[in-house]
């Protein structure tokens, strides 16, 4: 049997995520790891999702163990909104699908709208698991230029001028990988451009909750709420594994995403939506969050202050207000990638920057680092070794 022959155009454009691999290799014992992109778990409410399951089983029984309607758990949806609504971004329930992870929002979104050729704007570098979700329907990617303050908007307008998209794809809060918000003049900016060129966008949004200073911004969204699809998650706040994600879309958009779904899971599983609806309704996850923060605030002003303390000359990096990555670049002509081997000799694993640029040939001098996964110790002890691999070999 030939195999390969079997595969449909687009399977063979389903690439190995390579920092799935890097992250092998950054779990050998004794490895910090500053790699993953992953949340720490001691931010897990553990003894609390006990609590959870016995008032699942007491209010919902049944019910949690069924298959359920496909736009997500009654009582979730519910929730979410509310929730969504306090902060800002109306909404009602019946605006929200209940996704698998927001991997399953970018999922639907790319089996919905994308065909051959259809050109999308995505941040210049972003999120490697979007291009994964997208890249099988063969989209051509245009890649804007970002600085610290996030997407350009002049880059935005000029492209729009030149020719439509099919969407545009930010992460507007705490971007992954490089940590950036896209500020609030930028945010005006960005929605008055898609409103005037009647463009949709996809505002993936898993880091807005995790804030560690400066004041909360709005939601794309709110700016531009027929422009926009806002994709949520609880894998930041609640717990990954559970994989639940959501997104709001405009009525016609989402009647779309809910037929892809049904082809893929039917639904979202149940019990883990009951799960999620008694933690948001019983006020327990703006409870809990504020432990998520301090857990990461002093990690995230451990790394930066281990940075400005070691690092060389000629690097320069993020300073996150939120989220879980810095974004590092070294001078021009440096290869991360190459450094990587070395590092890891070193016992500190990173993620090579290169993998989160649409053409890999850029980027080659950046990493991205988490701070999430070790205590402040522990990323010291890090960026004292990285500091040298970079003196040594850069
Ligand atoms: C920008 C971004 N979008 C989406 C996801 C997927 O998250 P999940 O599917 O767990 O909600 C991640 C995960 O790290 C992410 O960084």
């Amino acid at each position: 049997m030939n195999y390969q022959n079997l595969l449909a155009r687009r399977t063979q454009r389903m690439h190995v995520n390579a920092i799935r691999e890097i992250l092998k290799v950054a779990s050998q014992p004794g490895m910090i790891s500053l790699a993953g992109g992953i949340p720490a778990p001691e931010s897990f409410p553990l003894e609390l999702i006990t609590e959870l399951n016995g008032r699942v089983m007491a209010a919902y029984a049944e019910e949690a163990l069924q298959y359920g309607p496909t736009e997500g758990f009654a009582p979730l949806r519910e929730a979410l909104a509310m929730r969504l609504s306090e902060k800002g971004l109306a909404c009602i329930p019946e605006d929200l699908l209940v996704t698998s992870g927001s991997q399953g929002a970018l999922d639907a979104i790319g089996k919905i709208l994308l065909s051959r050729g259809d050109r999308i704007v995505v941040e210049s570098p972003t999120y490697l698991g979007a291009l994964q979700a997208f890249t099988p329907y063969e989209p051509e990617y245009l890649a804007l230029p970002c600085d610290d303050d996030g997407l350009l908007p002049d880059a935005l307008e000029d492209q729009l001028r030149r020719q439509p998209v099919k969407f545009v794809y930010l992460v507007p809060n705490f971007q992954n990988p490089t940590g950036r918000t896209l500020t609030m003049p930028r945010r005006r900016a960005v929605a008055e451009i898609i409103r005037k060129y009647g463009t949709l966008l996809v505002e993936d949004d898993p880091y807005g909750d995790l804030r560690y200073s400066g004041p909360v911004l709005p939601a794309l969204k709110t700016l531009a709420p027929e422009n926009v699809i806002y994709i949520g998650t609880l894998s930041k706040v609640f717990a990954p594994g559970l994989r639940l994600g959501y997104c709001a879309a405009p009525r016609p958009i989402r009647r779309w995403l809910v037929r892809a779904k049904q082809g893929v899971d039917l639904h979202t599983g149940t019990y883990g939506q009951a799960l999620a609806a008694e933690y948001i309704a019983g006020g327990y996850l703006e409870r809990h969050l504020p432990r998520i923060v301090d857990l990461y605030k002093p990690r995230q002003e451990a790394i930066i202050d281990a940075l400005e303390k070691n690092f060389p000359d000629g690097f320069r990096w993020s300073r996150p207000e939120g989220g879980m990555f810095v974004w590092v670049e070294g001078p021009e002509g440096m290869d991360m990638h190459a450094l990587y081997a070395k590092a890891v000799q070193q016992g500190v694993a990173y993620v090579p920057g290169q993998f989160f640029f649409v053409d890999q040939d850029m980027g080659r001098h950046t990493l991205r680092l988490n701070f999430t996964m070790a205590d402040g110790p522990a990323l010291e002890r890090a960026i004292e070794i990285l500091a040298d691999v970079m003196r040594c070999h850069g």
